[in-house]
Order: structure tokens, then sequence, then C-alpha cells
């Protein structure tokens, strides 16, 4: 699994500290105890931010200049050393050779799950297409540069329309463009639906759901005829936008007819959330023949206890490396869980032996 090994100085609450990470893992431990610290510390190596601060001056241990993360990746037998360093600013190495994160991202496809997960079912449908381009980027990537022209054209479009310019153009690219992303959406669904079937019948077991890709048409027809999709020009006279509706595509998810957005709680949204990201980095791992790493912070919140079993049986499955913390795990025992299980106390980790 890509994440053999975590060595971490004078980074946040962490002075000196070697985690014996290499495979599935749960952090467990109070609050404060620097679990978060952790999955941040691996973000940091594949992407070259922190998803809680822009500022990586703010990670470094109070009292200290430099911090530094370091780890083995292990893909398929091969093995790189990885290195980040933050002295005014931030330097990556790949076996001792200067690299940038991005060259680091590239060796293993990295997601991180926090509390607004729950965003991928209850909230609009930017975060559901959200989730298929990740996968376009991950696996498509001539369809992710037709993407990115779409969206410059889109600009272009909006830009000129409000300039009172003929916009033409800009359209016809958008149309011409169009078609490509659609397809490519379908197919990423399509390929990620028998892996949704999986994790959703083990997640929510005697429940079955529907998924489908909603190409946003109707709602771009349906809203030409209201008020809200007129453009307003500089003298006054308005024009009907007719975007391809690339940008109202939606992924419908639907249990008994009913889509789950209108009536799933916020632990059962977590839970269905969990299960998309699960199907997708599974697809990527079979595409990529590489294992994704899922980092997911604070688990068990929202999820009562039989949800949390549900979820350690599937994010066990050897193809992703998923590392999870948690400050509630108490009934969660070695026994139930001997993949990885490490208590994290005042910025040091012990790993929890099978004794
Ligand atoms: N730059 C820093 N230097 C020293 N301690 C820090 C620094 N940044 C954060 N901390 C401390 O690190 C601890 C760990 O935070 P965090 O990883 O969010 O804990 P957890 O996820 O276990 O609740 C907190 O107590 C916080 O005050
Ligand atoms: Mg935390």
């Amino acid at each position: 699994m890509p994440i053999d090994g975590l060595r971490l100085q004078s980074f946040r609450c962490f002075d000196r500290e070697d985690i014996a990470l290499d495979g599935p893992a749960i952090l467990k431990g109070p609050n404060g105890s620097g679990k978060t610290s952790i999955l941040e510390a691996i973000y940091l190596l594949a992407r070259g931010r922190s998803f809680r601060t822009s500022r990586l001056s703010n990670l470094i241990r109070a009292g200290e200049k430099v911090f530094g993360v370091e780890s083995n990746i292990l893909i398929q037998s091969e093995s790189w050393s990885v290195k980040a360093i933050f002295e005014n600013g931030l330097k990556t190495f790949i076996n001792d050779r200067d690299s940038t994160a991005r060259e680091v991202g590239r060796l293993f496809p990295l997601t991180l799950m926090d509390s607004d997960v729950t965003q991928i079912i209850l909230g609009g449908p930017e975060r559901r297409r959200r989730l298929l381009d990740w996968l376009m980027f991950h696996v498509e990537p001539e369809t992710w540069k037709v993407w990115k022209l779409y969206r410059r054209a889109l600009l272009q479009w909006q830009w000129a329309l409000r300039s009172g310019m003929s916009a033409d153009v800009w359209f016809g690219r958008m149309m011409e463009l169009a078609p490509v992303i659609e397809e490519s959406r379908i197919r990423l669904m399509a390929s990620c639906l028998p892996f949704w079937d999986h994790a959703a019948s083990l997640l929510f077991p005697g429940q079955t759901f529907s998924f489908d890709y909603n190409n946003g048409k109707e709602a771009v027809a349906r809203a030409s005829l209201s008020e809200g999709s007129q453009e307003f020009l500089p003298d006054g006279s308005t024009v009907v936008s007719r975007s391809p509706g690339l940008q109202r595509a939606d992924v419908e998810i639907r249990s008994g007819q009913k889509p789950v957005r209108q009536f799933f709680s916020r632990g059962q949204a977590k839970l269905l959330a969990l299960a998309l990201v699960w199907g997708g980095s599974r697809f990527l791992s079979l595409k990529l023949e590489t294992c994704p790493v899922l980092l997911l912070d604070d688990f068990s919140s929202e999820l009562d206890e039989d949800a949390q079993f549900r979820l350690l049986g599937l994010v066990r499955e050897e193809e992703i490396q998923v590392i999870m913390t948690s400050s509630s795990l108490s009934h969660v025992s070695i026994e139930q869980w001997p993949h990885g299980l490490f208590h994290v106390e005042q910025g040091h980790v012990q790993m929890v032996c099978p004794c």
C-alpha cells in the first residue's frame, strides 16, 4: 500500500514521531491529540498544501523554525522516498531529488473526507459532478483537457453576454465540446456502478438505490422559460441563455423512487457519500493499477455503532488504503480491527498490539 511508514518532525504538536503506518489504519485518541494532524501531513506530501490552513508556517511546531514530513511510497513493490520540508517555503523531494508535490500526487490518487462529506448527498449537484470530474482527471486526461477548454469557453460566453458582445463563437465552442464531456461522465458512472452497488449493499443491507446521470438539459429548458436564465444586457435588452447544460448536470440517487437528498439524515448521507467515494476509488485502483489512499477524518461521528461496523467491513478490503481517525472508538477492539490500530495521545502515537 502506498503509505509505508510516516515520519514527522516538528509538525504541529509532534516533535519527532515515527508512525508504522503500512496499510489500512485507525488512529484513535482524545480531542487535540494530533489525529487530524497526521492526515494533514499525508495530504501535504501528496498535494503540497494543507486542508486546514493556507499558511504552511502554522504547521511548524511552536518554538521551532522548520518542519519535515517523510514517507516511503510503495506501489507494486517499487518504493520511493518522499519528503517535504518547510523553512520559509515548501520543498519536496522524491528519492532525495528536488521535485514537486504534483509529482508525488501522481504516484497515487488521494482523497480526503471530512465533516463536509455529507454534502455529496445533501448538497447541490455540483458536489456530485465533482466526483465524476475527479475520476475524469485521473483516468481520462484527454477529456480533462477538453473539460478545461469548455470551462474557459463558458466564462468567455458569460462575459460576452454581459458586455453586450456577440457570444455566438463561444456558444458554438461549448456545443462542440459538451458531448465529449457528457459521454465521458456517462462512461465513468457506468464503470463505477458495480462498485457503488457493492458498497451500498454492504452499508445499507436490504435497501436498494438507483444512480442515474441527468444531463441537465431539462433543467436548462425549464430555466429558459423562467426569468432566472435571462441575461440582461447593458443596452436594456435581454437574451435567453441556452447553455448546453453541463453545469446543471447531476448524479441522481434514489431509494424507493425518492431522491435520497430529500429524506436522508446526516448519518445516512455520510455513509452513502462514503460508498460513492469508496466505489470511485475502487474503480481507480483497477483502472490505474495502483492503490488509492482515502483519508477519513473523524469517521465515527454521526454514525451509530452498527453503521461504524458496516463501514469497517467495507474499508478493510485490500485495494484501497483507508486511514481513519476517531475520538470515540472504545467499542472497537484489536480483534475486530486487526489491521492497524494506533492510539494517539498528546503528540505521541502507539500501535495497539494484537497481544
Ligand atoms: N503549530 C503547532 N505547534 C504546536 N501544537 C500545535 C500546532 N498546531 C496545532 N497544535 C496542537 O496540536 C493538537 C492536535 O490537533 P489535531 O490534530 O487537530 O487533534 P485531533 O484531530 O486529535 O483532535 C492540538 O492540541 C493543537 O493545539
Ligand atoms: Mg481532529
